[in-house]
Order: C-alpha cells, then sequence, then structure tokens
C-alpha cells in the first residue's frame, strides 16, 4: 500500500488548508471519536503507516490509544520533533504552534513519543530549514544519530518552503561519525510544486525514503472560485477524474504515485469519506498523455509558497 495516514488534520480541530466546508469542532471529545474512528477505518482498508507529531493537537495520543487496540507488527508509526501545539484547542488562538529545533526541545519531545514505540520507525525534524541551523547543530544530530541507533530508527526530516531540494541536498552531507544521518525525506509534491522531481532519483540512488506531504495542495486541487488563475486546470482535472469515475483528489495523489518512484504518499484526509476517495487511487492508471497534462500545471516555487503562506487556520 502506497498510501499512508497524516494526522494533522485528526488532531486539530483547526488546520491549515481550504476548507470547502465549514466543520464544527467545536465538541472536542466528539472531534476526538471521530478521528478515532478515521484512524481505524484506515486500518481496516489496509493502511498501515501512520505519521503524527507533537504538533499536531491530540494527535500523538490519540494513536497511542488506538495503537492499545492493536497486535500487529506491519504498523508503521514515524513522528516529529521541533513544534509545539499552542493552541489549545481554540478556534481564536492567535498562536497555534511555536517552531523550536533546540536539543533541549528534542529531548522533551522524545520523552512523549518514545511511548509511541515498538511501532514508531521513523522520527523527523518537523520542517528542517537552513535558518534555524538544525543541520548544523552537533548536539541534535549527535542525539539523533543515537537514537538511531538504540531503537533501530529512521532518521528523517520534512521540508516546507521554495528551498526544499536545497535543504535535502545539505541534509545527505550531514555526517555523524562517517555515516550519513538522514534516511527518510518527507516532503511537499503536487502538480504545482514539482521541485522534488529534481532530486528524486538521487534520493532512489542512495536508498533513501521518499515519504510526500501535500499532495492535494492543501486543498488547492479542488475547483474555488478563489484561485480563478486555476479555473482551466480545473476544468481539466475535472474531465481525468471523471473519465476514471474518480474524485480529482485521487488523480492528484495518482500523479504522485506514477512520477515519484518508491514514495510513500500522505493521505490528509479528515474523514472517512474523504480517505476513501482517496484511496480509489488504487483503482486505475494515468496515462502518459494525461501525466504530461498534470505537468504542465507547475507553478514557480514563489507563486506556490506565497499563495500557501496565505491559508488560514479553519
Ligand atoms: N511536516 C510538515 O511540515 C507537514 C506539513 C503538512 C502536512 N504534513 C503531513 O502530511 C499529511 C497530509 O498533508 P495535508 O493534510 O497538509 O495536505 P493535503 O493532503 O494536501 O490536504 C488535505 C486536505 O484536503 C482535504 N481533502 C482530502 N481528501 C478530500 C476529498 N476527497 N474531498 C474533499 N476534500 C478532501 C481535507 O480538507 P478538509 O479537512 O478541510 O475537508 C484535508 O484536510 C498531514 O496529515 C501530515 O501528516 C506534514
Amino acid at each position: 500500500m502506497k498510501l499512508g495516514l497524516g494526522t494533522a488534520a485528526l488532531g486539530r480541530p483547526q488546520y491549515i488548508n481550504v476548507r470547502l466546508e465549514n466543520c464544527d469542532n467545536s465538541d472536542l471529545n466528539a472531534f476526538r471519536n471521530k478521528s478515532f474512528a478515521v484512524l481505524e477505518e484506515a486500518y481496516n482498508l489496509g493502511i498501515r503507516y501512520f505519521d503524527t507529531a507533537p504538533g499536531y493537537g491530540l494527535a500523538e495520543e490519540l494513536l497511542l490509544d488506538w495503537l492499545l487496540t492493536k497486535d500487529d507488527k506491519t504498523i508503521e508509526v514515524a513522528t516529529k520533533w521541533g513544534y509545539t501545539y499552542t493552541a489549545n484547542f481554540n478556534p481564536n488562538a492567535t498562536v497555534h504552534e511555536i517552531k523550536e529545533h533546540s536539543l533541549s526541545k528534542l529531548k522533551e519531545q522524545w520523552n512523549f513519543s518514545k511511548k509511541l514505540l515498538p511501532y514508531l520507525k521513523v522520527y523527523q525534524i518537523h520542517s528542517a530549514t537552513l535558518e534555524t541551523g538544525v543541520l548544523e547543530n552537533t548536539a541534535v544530530l549527535e542525539y539523533l544519530s543515537f537514537l538511531k541507533k538504540e531503537h533501530h530508527l529512521k532518521i528523517g526530516l520534512t521540508t516546507t518552503g521554495t528551498n526544499q531540494v536545497e535543504v535535502i541536498k545539505k541534509a545527505l552531507d550531514v555526517l555523524v561519525d562517517g555515516e550519513q544521518v538522514f534516511d527518510l525525506f518527507q516532503v511537499t509534491y503536487n502538480f504545482l510544486d514539482q521541485s522534488l522531481s529534481e532530486i528524486s532519483s538521487e534520493l532512489n540512488l542512495q536508498n533513501k525514503s521518499i515519504v510526500i506531504k501535500e499532495a492535494l495542495a492543501n486543498g488547492r486541487i479542488f475547483s474555488n472560485k478563489k484561485y480563478p488563475h486555476y479555473k482551466e486546470m480545473y476544468t481539466s482535472l475535472e474531465k481525468i477524474a471523471a473519465q476514471h469515475n474518480v474524485g480529482v483528489d485521487a488523480i492528484s495523489l495518482k500523479y504522485c504515485e506514477q512520477t515519484i518512484t518508491n514514495a510513500k504518499i500522505l493521505s490528509g484526509a479528515s474523514t472517512t469519506h474523504q480517505l476513501k476517495e482517496n484511496l480509489k487511487l488504487n483503482d486505475f492508471l494515468l496515462s502518459n498523455n494525461e501525466i504530461e497534462i498534470l505537468h504542465s500545471f507547475k507553478v514557480s516555487n514563489e507563486n506556490y509558497w506565497s499563495e500557501r503562506k496565505k491559508l488560514e487556520w479553519n
């Protein structure tokens, strides 16, 4: 199964994306139960890779509770460190998360995340950037290498922004005791931001794992009057989707699967309905011609990420 489940929208009642429908997540208990049901449905539908983070509100705790109901060595959990969730489930919060790439934050968050062992297989720096200096922080890198050996983890990082490829290249050169630290890269990729394709062959060559996030461009792939410049894209996408009898979400996920070799793709579904729709990527293949059409929707990195920055927590 190429699809994994991301838990960002399952752990935070408010999330950065284009919400097409208003959802009332004010009852935290009901929100939690709904999210738990999505995890269970994902498992029943064959998903075994679950991506989470302390920055995703109650997601890590929810996953821990859910894992207690399972005894299955094929389940793999990936978590992260580096963001602290600060919204306290308040929709009007002004600050939803705080980023900190220090050794003390790593140790503090590891102290909770280690409860996900033995299912925990991947430990990632959440949104590694050149600015935070995390790829030059010897103490942090040595601690990550120690955790890798001690718990047989893959060490990864996630990238966001216009210079994803630059960050990945720099990370490939990071060594501790003569060995590369990073085994896995979680990267934003979709037909609007195709920059991962510049480095995916090299990652495969070096035997690195690739995980794709934001495959639906945070909801921007769905027809939306707020994005008139995508009007032609919406028309083409809907035509291809109709031909395969699926939604545009499955088309976008399939594009990622067929254009990046050996990648896991994260579904960001917030409901079981969305998840089932996403999973339709397993029912068809895109033709070369269709892939060419999707390739043509590429926008510049600057435009992609400036539009992404304007998305709100909703
Ligand atoms: N490391 C990082 O910095 C980082 C950043 C972002 C994401 N991630 C990871 O990647 C995962 C996926 O990314 P993402 O959720 O941000 O982006 P995404 O997959 O591009 O977008 C997900 C959103 O698309 C909507 N959606 C999905 N299927 C749909 C359907 N069939 N019909 C209508 N709407 C649909 C949902 O919006 P509604 O909920 O509004 O309905 C959902 O929240 C996350 O869960 C997380 O694990 C990591």
